[in-house]
């Protein structure tokens, strides 16, 4: 069972701000690491890739995904600009030597040229999008063809999530939604994998760029 979230800390989720925003990165961060190991196994790095974290909040994956690609690089985005402070610092020394990077920016308007990365992933994010394709076709664009991208993210189905998160802050697609989305923004689906806690469990869903 998930226990209910008020309202303020569900805000705080989508867009962070303050000493209460900076409470819960802290928490965020222990909460999603085990669905951002899975989705970075998921992304199959190699040492070269320009990698993508879109809505990496406190950027926990970020040194994660460096070490994957020791000759590559990594750029995180969220529109939180204290989440991106938060981020940078965490990841200060390879930021240093340009191995990471933190922007403000939010999936809808991402400031890279087309065909960039080689990965993208979004962990726990695509629920504060006002539509799915729009976001999707901009990551689409700054993916090179065959560009692979991690989405980890928990559906409709998920009857307790549903419960405990406000409706007009959290929206769970469902899958045949997200189906339909990266089919129509220019994906083909990778792998699908429901296994993290039953039938209406966190989805991993891997596609890759046409
Ligand atoms: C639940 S947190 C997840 C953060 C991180 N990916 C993780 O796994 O811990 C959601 C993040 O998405 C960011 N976010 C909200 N709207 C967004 C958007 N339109 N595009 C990208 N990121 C967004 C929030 O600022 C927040 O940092």
């Amino acid at each position: 069972m998930t226990a209910r979230r008020p309202r303020a800390i569900a805000e705080q989720a989508r867009h962070a701000r303050g000493l209460l925003g900076r409470i819960i990165a802290f928490i965020m961060a222990r909460e999603t690491w085990a669905a951002n190991r899975r989705t970075i196994d998921a992304l199959a790095i190699t040492d070269r890739d320009q990698i993508l974290d879109i809505g990496c909040g406190h950027g926990r994956s970020l040194g994660a995904l460096a070490a994957r690609a020791p000759n590559g690089k990594v750029v995180g985005v969220d529109p939180s600009e204290l989440m991106v402070k938060i981020a940078a610092r965490r990841n200060r020394r390879l930021a240093k030597v340009s191995r990471v990077a933190v922007r403000v920016a939010g999936a809808d308007d991402l400031p890279f040229p087309d065909g960039g990365f080689d990965r993208a992933l979004c962990v726990h994010v695509v629920y504060f999008w006002r539509q799915l394709e729009g976001p999707l076709r901009e990551v689409a664009r700054v993916l090179k063809p065959g560009g692979r991208l991690a989405l980890y993210f928990r559906t409709s189905a998920d009857a307790a999530a549903v419960a405990a998160f406000p409706a007009d802050v959290y929206r769970f697609p469902s899958l045949e939604e997200m189906l339909a989305a990266l089919e129509a923004a220019g994906f083909g689906i990778e792998s699908l994998d429901t296994s993290g806690a039953g039938d209406a469990g966190p989805v991993l869903l891997v596609a890759l760029r046409r």
